[in-house]
């Protein structure tokens, strides 16, 4: 399931965040650095240093924004969060071949392993800041081809093919991340997800009923069966 969260970040935070990596000091290194052996042979691309201290001022602010937003919730069912990485696309270093990302990932800023089920990109350069830099998702119905306006975010699922298609002009900046979910399975997550939002809509029409509450049920058992802590 390909799941576009808007206006995730607020425009005084993407503000920040822009300030801070675009300042002339901002620490980017080779992309290669953080990909297996069959990713850096495709990957060509730059990401900040995790041990910097931009990047320790940014990972919370990402975080806080997927933590209040309740479609993230829903779908990502998240268990653990790999510290939210960031990185950016030039002419210079433009691009990310196919690609898989590994299944389970080290996180270093807070030294635990999580197993990477949902993939999140946050988009933060406008779609005109850049030529090309579609994030490009092999899923069962072909390539999905994704760019948003910045503060937005696309969740994928772990599982897909993807790569991101070569900037020919301005950058692309972005951050990116991974989570583990209490549901491990993307079908079972998108059966969840698609009952929540029904229900959602069932209480916005109709308000309490003896059936909302009885599906509610339902949607809590099938998490009881599907979910592990
Ligand atoms: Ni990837």
């Amino acid at each position: 399931m390909l799941l576009h969260l808007k206006q995730l970040l607020t425009s005084e935070e993407l503000h920040q965040v822009r300030q801070i990596l675009d300042a002339a000091d901002a620490p980017w290194i080779d992309g290669r650095s953080s990909a297996g052996a069959q990713a850096a042979q495709v990957k060509n691309n730059e990401q900040l240093a995790q041990n910097s201290p931009q990047a320790a001022q940014l990972r919370p602010l990402i975080l806080r924004a997927l933590q209040r937003e309740p479609l993230f919730f829903s779908a990502a069912l998240p268990r653990k969060i790999y510290n939210p990485l960031f990185n950016r696309y030039r002419p210079e270093a433009p691009t990310y071949g196919p690609h898989i990302d590994g299944a389970v990932l080290h996180s270093h800023a807070d030294d635990q392993w999580v197993r990477t089920d949902v993939s999140c990109t946050v988009f933060l350069a406008e779609p005109d800041e850049y030529d090309g830099g579609e994030l490009t998702i092999h899923d069962t119905f072909g390539p999905q081809r994704v760019k948003l306006p910045a503060g937005d975010a696309v969740l994928y699922p772990g599982t897909s093919l993807h790569s991101v298609a070569p900037v020919t002009r301005g950058a692309r900046l972005a951050s990116f991340l991974w989570i583990e979910s209490m549901v491990r399975s993307d079908e079972q997550r998108r059966l969840l997800f698609e009952l929540d939002m029904q229900l959602l809509r069932l209480r916005q029409q109709h308000g309490e009923t003896s059936e909302t509450t009885a599906l509610t049920g339902v949607y809590h058992n099938l998490l009881r069966m599907w979910a592990s802590t």
